[in-house]
């Protein structure tokens, strides 16, 4: 009886019967921000063309504002195949040991986002990649968030008035020695808990996108922004390799074709959800947001410069290297 079934389904499948009667690929995609934020409207994007792309055959489940797992968790969850696909930031790689991802988090880096397109679309974002496979992992997409800015419950203009902040980071030593050099305390915190620490004062304030800030409301929990746009927050959308090569090939190429037209969608919103983030939040009347002076900003480079040595071997010089070369091409 159970080989009939399953002889009939498979006879249904190759016929191309409706896909409710063949089995139904499932992906679930979990990720840590709301749904109206680049990272969660990108995902929409994907869901609507996987799922028209495949006719049906594939049903993407999102799950997004960290409802099934925090910031580390989510790793561990794709790895064991407990979902198929995530798009964790590019911070969120050094702790599973590939340290190469933290080239992103230097401080200043990326002169704007050509500079990163290079990196990231070229020889770089694919050797990135490469290291993920023995983790069990694919790269499929980079997709962006922006730069970022400061947030904190005391006046901030320069970096002497981070001294003695308690700043919350990514999981990243290079978020660490980045605070660490203009005398904060950084404290390693998952997204979901950071709201909550901003208002009982377990932290002082914090670094994130104004997507970020914005959805998150932190900016009801702090006084201040500081937009120095020092860093950048962008995303890697991986998938459980396992999961991804056990596809069937027509339906590979048909989720590929998906993710490509989503990447593309969510790079083009990504600097006007900001932007309008940034707005929204000045308006609010809730947060006094300001721009650094050119001295401040030469100020904050200036002190910042040691996380390039500090960090250089642990990163590894070769990819440095090779982002300072890209971002130096025109
Ligand atoms: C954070 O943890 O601050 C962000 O990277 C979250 C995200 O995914 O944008």
């Amino acid at each position: 009886m159970k080989r009939f079934v399953f002889g009939a389904v498979m006879a249904a499948a190759l016929i191309g019967a409706p896909a409710a009667f063949a089995q139904q690929i499932v992906i679930k995609f979990s990720h840590v921000t709301t749904p109206d934020t680049p990272k969660g409207m990108g995902a929409e994007r994907f869901k609507a063309l996987a799922e028209k792309f495949t006719n049906g055959k594939v049903k993407v489940e999102i799950y997004p504002n960290s409802q099934l797992y925090k910031d580390k968790e989510e790793m561990e969850a794709l790895q064991l195949g407990a979902v198929q696909m995530l798009a964790p930031s590019l911070a969120k790689f050094g702790p599973l040991g590939v340290r190469e991802f933290e080239v992103f988090d230097l401080p200043y880096i990326f002169p704007n986002k050509d500079a990163l397109r290079r990196v990231t679309d070229g020889k770089v974002g694919k050797a990135l990649f490469a290291k993920l496979e023995p983790k069990g992992i694919k790269g499929l997409a980079y997709w962006d968030n922006g730069f970022k800015i400061m947030s904190a419950n005391t006046p901030i203009a320069k970096p002497t008035d981070f001294q003695g902040l308690k700043m919350r980071i990514q999981s990243s030593k290079v978020l660490d020695a980045q605070f660490r050099a203009i005398g904060a305390l950084p404290q390693v915190m998952a997204f979901s808990e950071v709201y909550q620490a901003m208002q009982t004062g377990v932290v002082d304030g914090s670094e994130n996108t104004p997507s970020n800030m914005y959805t998150q409301k932190h900016y009801e929990v702090q006084k201040y922004a500081l937009v120095t746009n020092h860093g950048y927050i962008g995303y890697a959308v991986i998938v459980n390799k396992r999961f991804w090569d056990g596809l069937p090939a027509d339906v590979r190429t048909q989720l590929e074709k998906a993710m490509a037209e989503a990447t593309t969608y969510a790079n083009s919103i990504s600097q006007s959800e900001n932007d309008d983030a940034l707005e929204a939040m000045k308006k609010s009347g809730k947060i006094q947001i300001s721009t650094p002076t050119p001295e401040a900003t030469a100020a904050f480079r200036k002190a910042m410069e040691v996380v390039y040595t500090e960090m250089g071997s642990r990163i590894g010089k070769e990819t440095i290297d090779a982002v300072l070369k890209e971002t130096k091409a025109n």
